[in-house]
């Protein structure tokens, strides 16, 4: 009974105004917002009163909470990074990072940029700077508390896996541990790191590390029908939003790609239009983004 009070106390405060989180709530397709769009046509709602000015945040003047503040809640929603490293005598660290995204998939490359302040240094980085190893792993709504727990910023020798109760398991190219409750792993090792400063400064803030992705794990039940992607229904992973708040995936839309060819009719039409002839260049077939 103690235990437990004592338990309680020391348990993170939960919010308990904001109604229900609902977890029966699923991923669902939807039509596009304006089906009936056409080339040309521009946005499909006047949603913006043009009356209202833009505020300015020059960046040149803005302090760094400031910035923090605008940016984060501007670029949004931000995937995250569940980064597992072990530090060189061994101790595993796990944290999450919002500055993380895809780079490319030829070769298979993801980024992770850390903030560095004067005061604490980041263990993830200084672990991927001494093993050039780490795992990325998703985070899915069903542990976000103990994902979001990791974040506390502990002494270099506290394992945030066990805070957290999460469950190690083994990855197979790299030494650090992949996280068995997330569906999607991915081992990953250094490609290169930067280290970055503000443009007038030599006092390094941030670092940018970019992994190769050397190999996926992913749990079968959250792939699609032919197995060779991820189905976001069964993920249902958790993105990083302004503040303290995260967000779901609850609702996606179609819309085709456009090829030159069925656009360069339009595009003739449009040009001509405006009074105006132009050369333009012949259809090219287009990467995947
Ligand atoms: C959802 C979330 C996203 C975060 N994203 C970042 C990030 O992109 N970069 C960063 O430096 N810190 C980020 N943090 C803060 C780090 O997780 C925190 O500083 C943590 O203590 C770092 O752990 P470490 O020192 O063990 O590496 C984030 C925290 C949360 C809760």
């Amino acid at each position: 009974m103690l235990v437990r009070a004592a338990a309680r106390r020391l348990a993170p405060a939960l919010v308990r105004t904001r109604g229900n989180f609902h977890p029966q709530s699923v991923f669902q397709l939807t039509d596009p917002p304006n089906p009936r769009w056409n080339y040309g046509d521009g946005a499909s709602a006047q949603w913006l009163d043009p009356t209202i000015p833009r505020k300015e945040f020059d960046f040149s003047s803005l302090s760094s909470r400031d910035t923090y503040k605008i940016l984060t809640s501007a670029i949004v929603p931000r995937p995250i990074a569940f980064v597992s490293t072990l530090a060189s005598d061994g101790v595993p660290n796990l944290a999450p990072f919002s500055y993380f995204s895809m780079v490319g998939h030829i070769p298979p490359l993801l980024s992770v940029s850390f903030s560095l302040s004067q005061k604490r240094l980041k263990h993830t980085r200084e672990n991927i700077v001494a093993t050039k190893e780490f795992t990325v792993n998703i985070i899915s709504e069903a542990f976000a508390e103990a994902a979001n727990c990791t974040a506390a910023e502990a002494p270099a020798e506290v394992d945030e896996w066990i805070l957290s109760g999460l469950t190690m398991t083994p990855s197979t190219l790299v030494k650090p541990a992949c996280v068995l409750e997330s569906a999607v792993s991915l081992e990953c090792e250094l490609y290169f790191l930067k280290d970055l400063s503000a443009p007038d400064s030599e006092v390094v803030t941030a670092t940018l590390a970019v992994g190769l992705i050397k190999k996926a794990h992913v749990h079968e039940s959250v792939l699609d029908a032919e197995g060779a992607a991820i189905d976001p229904a069964k993920l249902r992973p958790l993105a990083r939003l302004g503040g303290l708040t995260y967000t779901r995936l609850l609702e996606g839309f179609d819309i085709e790609r456009t090829s030159w060819k069925a656009a360069r009719p339009a595009y003739e039409k449009l040009l001509n239009g405006l009074g105006s002839k132009k050369n333009f260049p012949n259809p090219s077939s287009g990467d995947p983004e």
